[in-house]
């Protein structure tokens, strides 16, 4: 592999204002050593740093986009415990990862900008591939019920549905009927900067027979 060019690889500037919030919170719901699986990882800056943060988290990264996996490898490859990024649409029935294999999902920034079946396939994915008691956390903007929606978050989802009719901010609690059909219970929400939330679901253990 050619040396990083740290200039040459795509950037989010959104990501890098976020990453410290996100990693607070992280830092919350995970152990210091858990297999994560993160999905839609878009540029790698997410990976990046959270695993030099957390040397303990073994970060599995994945993006729909093929085009995208070299410069998530690029950016994290001095990083040992960044696997190599996999191709995975969250949409296909089955991901190409060993099921019950991660203690925690991560995914950022997805459910407002893909169709709403994403929502369900995310989260039957999550019950496929985290271990019992594992946790789902997501991060994004979104619609709750009682609450005031922020200017800026009414203006996103304009512009989201303008782009696609099938994107736009999502209401929590149909996330939350989601995550429940699948086996994951809501847990607990973080209010982030720029209106953003946090949001940790657990996915129940079998009952004993
Ligand atoms: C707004 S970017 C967010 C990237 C990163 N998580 C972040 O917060 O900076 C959305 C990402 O979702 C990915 N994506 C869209 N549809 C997807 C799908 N069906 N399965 C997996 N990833 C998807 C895109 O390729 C893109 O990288």
């Amino acid at each position: 592999m050619n040396p990083v060019d740290p200039q040459s690889l795509p950037f989010s500037a959104a990501s890098e204002r976020n990453r410290a919030p996100i990693l607070a919170v992280l830092r919350a719901v995970l152990a210091p050593r858990a297999r994560v699986l993160e999905i839609a990882s878009g540029t790698g800056q997410h990976a990046e740093h959270f695993s030099t943060e957390c040397p303990g988290w073994t970060w599995q990264p994945t993006d729909v986009q093929a085009q995208a996996l070299p410069a998530i490898a690029q950016r994290c490859a001095r990083l040992p415990q960044v696997q190599a990024p996999v191709l995975l649409d969250v949409l296909t029935p089955a991901w190409p990862l060993p099921a019950r294999a991660f203690d925690a999902i991560y995914c950022a920034n997805l459910l407002h900008i893909s169709p709403w079946a994403t929502c369900a396939a995310l989260m039957q994915g999550a019950a496929r591939h985290l271990v019992p008691g594992g946790a789902l956390v997501l991060y994004g903007p979104y619609r709750v019920d009682g609450e005031p929606l922020a200017e800026g978050n009414r203006a996103f989802d304009v512009d989201l549905r303008a782009r696609n009719p099938q994107w736009g901010l999502r209401a929590l609690a149909e996330v939350v009927l989601a995550a429940e059909a699948a086996g994951l219970a809501f847990e607990r929400r973080f209010d982030l900067p720029a209106n953003n939330l946090a949001l940790v679901y657990r996915l129940r253990a079998p009952a004993p027979r």
